[in-house]
């Protein structure tokens, strides 16, 4: 039987390099960590990024009890940043260079099956000019480290080394499916085997396929096994995303995978699931996080997925720019999210051998992930490069010969440029940061042919909008923010009611750190419609109001609701509401002043377009009065928000994402925890800048700073899981003098 062992604990690690470290075995003042596992912890801001760009080792002892000498040991990385060079018991194995994707490493040769055999990894986070990204600057970090998790197989000789389970007539009364089994026989003799592959729906067992035949020694094979005519099969939709298991088993070996029944095309009318015309509504998403980069758990990286789903109302997320955790795509299949994955890159293509990397990167991403029914899309193109013929045929010819079942798309910056895949992906910055959007003069969009220069259509995307044209914090005072989120709203209305647009993604979902050469010179790219604590800006509410009034009602006032914010003091309007109501009452210190449909005359496209008040009275001089919105659908009273007209610090909240870790989860766990210091109504106080000591007990660490502010009246920190079992404790005091505390349960 295979066995998968988490090899996530009890590694040592060391922020240098030196050769004697690869023979010597001698690990004293090394530290002990467990994976995933950042090389270098970073503050927040203005640090310098050079800081993490070294040579690092991590060393792991593998224990008796943790092999199988009479199988085959094989050691699988699924993301070392940059480049991975792994050792057993002093001997070189094998090098990895990019640290987007997995890589496999066989152990068997070099082990003594003692207990004592020794795996040293030499971990490059250089920004080495030979593997994508790198070669010239890039608007993000990529931090460095074994960042994501490691697991040691045991399997037999003849082993199954990958599965890809491919639906087809999916939009029939009786469906099909192709499995193709990647079959492995490390042994030197022909075996003749039997592949019995079954379908299951939860438990319960659909049907099942036997495959016979003879495997040569020493060779990979692929088999295929179809089910035809298979009846009542649920389909993954978005609101119901049915997920079927594909066991397949040889001799004592099994392994399984998750899929799903579904249509995904991209056509000249736009973007088709199941039949059904959708326009995509999408952010970019970064995979960073503060202070560790990309070294998050398990439940962090589903919790994203989460919140792009449910707090932003996304149908889509491109993993811009590389290929992500599996956890978050795990999580994309489970909630009904679609995913556009892409190559790791930005603007740069290397030369011939750079090139070479990155075709195998295509390789890598695709094998990994053809499974997942949540992406719809590969992206072959390092992200907003120049055209390159012969080296995008390729990217496009590996990624149709491995999945045909794919298109492929490639995000472009240049107008004109050559169409090698199926989906023509445009970043379009039409709505630059120059002038200020006034509502009904507007080009938010370029057509199509504009930007193609075909004389023909074809499949296309915005990838792309917004980001640096208009950078934006929660700082940020209202009418800046409201300004970011009509930017937002614009596009994605021009979005909608441009039929020869399939959709829009977003720049993008949440701010990151970056370079020097970009952002805010304090490393961060303020870009988001949330920040680097996924805490929202006003732009979140012009996603999150375009979800079903029944799935959620929203109405956001994009205000603070006070006398002398705005430029000439007296007004605060225009004033936008993103909302999916389809009337809004506002009431100033009781009375009805004005009662407000969405804008539809400024919002052609838009489902749920916002309500637009032109103009609320006011005097410089005149006392200001509390305010209310109440938002109505179908006549009936669904949602209020109210503004004090005397705002003070009222309450501080602590808000743990979740309340229970997992100790003994195949690697460490996580939760976030959201403060907020808020006025009598509820409203962050958004001026306040509230300083919070932190205080730790028990079973958890805390990630980043004991002392933080919180920037616009909210913030955030991680704690972690500290390998006991137990409860933690995380005690707040604010500069004010509120407490609040919050147990979680480590289990
Ligand atoms: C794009 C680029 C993104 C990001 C964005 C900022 O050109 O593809 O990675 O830099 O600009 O708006």
């Amino acid at each position: 039987m295979r066995c998968v062992i988490p090899l996530n604990r009890n590694w040592k690690y060391t922020p240098s390099f030196n050769e004697s470290y690869i023979t010597e075995r001698d690990c004293s003042g090394w530290i002990n960590i467990e994976l995933p596992h950042t090389n270098h912890e970073l503050p927040l801001t203005y640090f310098d990024e050079k800081s993490y760009q070294f040579i690092s080792t991590y060393s792991r002892i593998i224990a008796l009890n943790e092999l199988d000498s009479n199988k085959l040991n094989i050691i699988h990385f699924e993301g070392v940043m940059t480049a991975a060079k792994v050792y057993v018991n002093g001997h070189f194995v094998s090098e990895h260079k990019g640290g987007y994707t997995g890589f496999d490493v066989a152990l068997n040769s070099y082990m003594k099956f003692d207990g004592f055999d020794e795996i040293t990894v030499v971990v490059d986070s250089t920004e080495r000019p030979d593997i994508p990204p790198f070669g010239a600057q890039v608007d993000y970090l990529t931090y460095g480290g074994i960042y994501r998790e490691v697991q040691l197989r045991q399997v037999d000789p003849v082993y199954i080394d990958n599965v890809f389970a491919k639906p087809t007539d999916c939009l029939k009364e009786k469906k099909q499916l192709n499995v193709d089994v990647y079959l492995k026989n490390t042994s030197r003799s022909t075996n003749v085997e039997t592949v019995k592959v079954s379908l299951f729906s939860g438990v319960e067992l659909v049907t099942e396929e036997l495959w016979n035949g003879s495997l040569s020694g020493d060779t990979e094979q692929m088999i295929s096994v179809a089910f035809m005519e298979l009846e009542e099969i649920e389909l993954w939709e978005l609101h119901n995303p049915n997920l079927y298991t594909v066991l397949v088993e040889v001799n004592k070996d099994q392994d399984s995978r998750r899929i799903g029944f579904r249509e995904a095309v991209f056509t000249t009318e736009g973007f088709f699931l199941n039949g059904q015309l959708l326009n995509i509504r999408g952010l970019n998403r970064h995979q960073s996080f503060p202070y560790v980069g990309y070294a998050m758990p398990e439940r962090v990286q589903k919790q994203d997925a989460d919140i792009l789903k449910n707090e932003l109302g996304l149908n889509l997320v491109r993993t811009s720019h590389y290929p992500q955790s599996r956890h978050f795509l795990d999580r994309c299949d489970e909630i009904g999210l679609l995913v556009f994955e892409e190559i790791p890159g930005w603007q740069h293509i290397g030369d011939k051998v750079w090139q070479n990397l990155a075709i195998e990167h295509v390789r890598e991403m695709i094998k990994r992930d053809w499974n997942h029914p949540s992406i719809v899309v590969w992206g072959v193109r390092v992200n907003e490069s120049a055209d390159n013929h012969e080296f995008y045929k390729e990217t496009n010819a590996v990624a149709k010969k491995l999945d045909p079942t794919r298109q492929t798309t490639g995000v472009r910056c240049i107008e004109g440029s050559e169409l090698l895949e199926d989906v023509y992906g445009m970043n379009d910055f039409a709505l630059d940061g120059v002038n200020q959007v006034k509502l009904g003069q507007r080009i938010a969009l370029r057509g199509q042919q504009d930007v193609t220069k075909l004389e023909y259509k074809v499949p296309y995307l915005v990838t792309e909008y917004n980001g640096h044209m208009f950078p934006t914090k929660k700082t940020d005072c209202e009418e800046h923010q409201q300004e970011h989120a009509l930017r937002h709203l614009l596009v994605i209305d021009a979005g909608c009611a441009d039929k020869e647009v399939a959709g829009t993604i977003g720049w993008c979902a949440f701010d990151y750190n970056t370079h020097k050469d970009f952002g805010a010179g304090d490393r961060i790219c303020h870009h988001g419609v949330m920040d680097m604590f996924r805490l929202p800006k006003f732009a979140a509410s012009a996603y999150h109001s375009q979800k079903s009034v029944d799935d959620e009602p929203v109405l956001f006032p994009m205000t603070l609701w006070t006398r002398g914010e705005r430029a000439e003091g007296m007004e605060i309007s225009p004033m936008l509401v993103a909302t999916n109501c389809d009337k809004v009452e506002l009431f100033i210190d009781d009375q009805l002043y004005g009662s407000y449909l969405p804008s539809r005359s400024h919002f052609k496209g838009l489902e749920f377009p916002p309500v637009v008040i032109p103009h609320i009275r006011g005097e410089w001089g005149m006392s200001w009065k509390k305010g209310d919105f109440v938002g109505f659908s179908n006549g009936r009273e669904v949602i209020r928000k109210s503004f004090t007209e005397a705002p003070q610090l009222t309450t501080f909240t602590a808000i743990a994402d979740s309340e229970t870790l997992l100790a003994e989860a195949d690697s460490w766990d996580a939760t976030r925890i959201v403060l907020s210091a808020q006025d009598q109504c509820g409203n962050p106080l958004v001026y306040h800048n509230t300083i919070v000591n932190i205080e730790i007990d028990g079973a958890i660490e805390l990630i980043g700073p004991k002392q933080i502010v919180l920037p616009g009246g909210t913030g955030a920190l991680w704690v972690r899981s500290a390998g006991k079992i137990g409860t933690g404790l995380v005690s707040f005091k604010t500069s004010e003098g509120h407490q609040q505390s919050i147990v979680l349960s480590v289990q």
